[in-house]
């Protein structure tokens, strides 16, 4: 039974299914018209083609040709092989009634070693998938950096070393040269919390490096380098608008107490504003027990100015919430990581933050291991809106993992009822947040297909549209013929 039937049931939902939404909410919600319905995907997790047309190797090649970090030893080599079969998944986002698709250019496609001449190859690649988007009447919206940096730049030290803002926004201008014809909107990185302190922080993605140094220097250069980039995009076209695509999840203190809302409060600024609040007032939040280590974070004075760029719209994703406690110092250190930055410790991160920040399993979890909690979505919106001044907001990723299959008996159709339920009760939430004035243009479901989950290989499956890995087959999945009505009607109840 869906969780939302349970709710017309003479028990409310909420009662046996913590966080569920009543199925009324659902029939209520509406969205504005020309809301932009959307999926997302990221240029390492569907393209393959790793090697071809003169792209260089970036850091998830080195990672997951190295053996033993890849769930099931597997790679993102072919992943969907969207770099050749792309007109064959725009036509389906068509069939879906699909107006918005989220995408990340790989930059060592564009600069095999991550500086200078640009390859035309693969300018020519990204030409043909915006005009294919166009075609269909399909806005591409496009990230211009979703975690696969170029192996070479991390040989000259990576995020840390402050030289790679510059040559950020030097690759971020000749896209907007290249392409501003015919992209308009841009999000300079994907999760920049999760890139640089899973990868720099903690080392559970690559480079692998764990030391809170390298994560506070890695964190500092990527607010540079995105206040850099916005200038020289929009020095190179005049069309260009910039946002983000952010990794924000709600933070709700464990108890009342005064500790547990001053750490939720830092949760909230480091995990989810740092560097909103960086690009849109040129200063850190207050994410730090104290004054920011601005030294361990190789600020140099006059930095607040160069990472001033007020951006012209907020785009995040919603997968979860936390719930947060304060940590004392001496339990500080540690902290275990997998996914979507599951926290499994009971150790706070560090001596600086000093919160722990737990993934609560009051809700149900979906086959990733992620709490299900739609209210999170409106909580998250809602406090967006009133602390920076009710900006346009898109949601750039939320969705779910399980793992269904074509089902033989009913001719391979895929009856994904988990994640259409997931879905419907999220979105009901966003559609009372914009009902109380948020104002969010757009959704982009994570993801279009199932694709290569990282460190976890080809266990999950996110995708809307069912992907068999050994012939690339694609199957549209019940979620994904439910959503492609909800695209066209503006409304859940379809
Ligand atoms: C987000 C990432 C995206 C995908 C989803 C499941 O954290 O941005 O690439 O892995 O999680």
């Amino acid at each position: 039974m869906l969780r939302s039937e349970t709710a017309s049931a003479a028990q409310p939902a909420q009662n046996q299914i913590p966080g569920s939404i009543p199925s009324s909410a659902i029939q209520q919600a509406r969205f504005p018209d020309g809301f932009l319905w959307g999926t997302a995907t990221a240029a390492y997790q569907v393209e393959g083609a790793w090697n071809e047309d003169g792209k260089g190797e970036s850091i998830w090649d080195r990672f997951t040709h190295t053996i033993g970090k890849v769930k099931g030893n597997t790679t993102g080599d072919v992943a969907c092989d969207q770099y050749h079969l792309y007109p064959q998944d725009i036509a389906l986002m068509k069939r879906l009634n699909q107006k918005s698709y989220r995408f990340s250019i790989s930059w060592p496609r564009i600069q095999p070693t991550g500086t200078g001449t640009p390859n035309q190859k693969g300018l020519d690649h990204y030409k043909r998938l915006t005009d294919t988007l166009h075609e269909a009447g399909i806005r591409p919206f496009c990230t211009i950096y979703h975690w696969d940096l170029p192996q070479a730049l991390e040989d000259h030290g990576g995020w840390p070393n402050r030289d790679l803002a510059g040559y950020y926004a030097d690759y971020a201008g000749i896209l907007a040269k290249h392409l501003g014809d015919r992209i308009t909107i841009w999000a300079p990185f994907n999760m920049p919390w999760s890139f640089t302190y899973m990868g720099y922080g903690v080392g559970a993605v690559p480079p692998g490096r764990a030391n809170f140094g390298d994560f506070l220097k890695a964190a500092h250069t990527v607010s540079l380098a995105q206040a850099q980039a916005l200038r020289s995009i929009k020095a190179a076209s005049s069309k260009a608008t910039v946002g983000s695509a952010y990794g924000m999840a709600p933070a709700y203190p464990k108890t009342d107490s005064e500790a547990d809302r001053a750490a939720a409060d830092r949760y909230h600024a480091m995990n989810n504003v740092f560097f909103l609040e960086a690009t849109m007032h040129g200063r850190y939040p207050k994410a730090f027990v104290g004054e920011p280590p601005y030294e361990l974070m190789g600020f140099r004075p006059g930095d607040e100015k160069i990472m001033l760029a007020p951006l012209d719209w907020v785009g995040f994703h919603y997968y979860n919430r936390r719930i947060v406690s304060d940590a004392k110092p001496e339990r500080a250190g540690g902290g275990s990581f997998s996914g979507t930055e599951i926290e499994q410790s009971s150790t706070a991160r560090d001596p600086y933050t000093r919160f722990i920040a737990a993934m609560p399993a009051e809700g149900p979890l979906s086959e990733a291991g992620l709490e299900i909690w739609p209210r999170g979505i409106y909580d998250l919106v809602t406090r967006i809106s009133r602390e920076y001044e009710h900006p346009i907001i898109e949601i750039t990723e939320s969705g779910c993992s399980y793992l269904d299959g074509p089902y033989e008996r009913e001719n391979g159709r895929i009856p994904d009822t988990r994640r259409i339920e997931f879905f419907r009760e999220e979105l009901a939430e966003l559609a009372r947040a914009i009902a109380d004035g948020a104002r969010v243009r757009s959704f982009h479901a994570w993801s279009l297909l199932d694709n290569f989950e990282w460190a976890n290989g080809f266990t999950e499956r996110y995708g809307l549209i069912h992907v068999d890995y050994r012939d690339q087959k694609r199957t549209i999945k019940d979620s994904g013929h439910w959503y492609g009505k909800v695209a066209a009607a503006n409304r859940l109840d379809v």
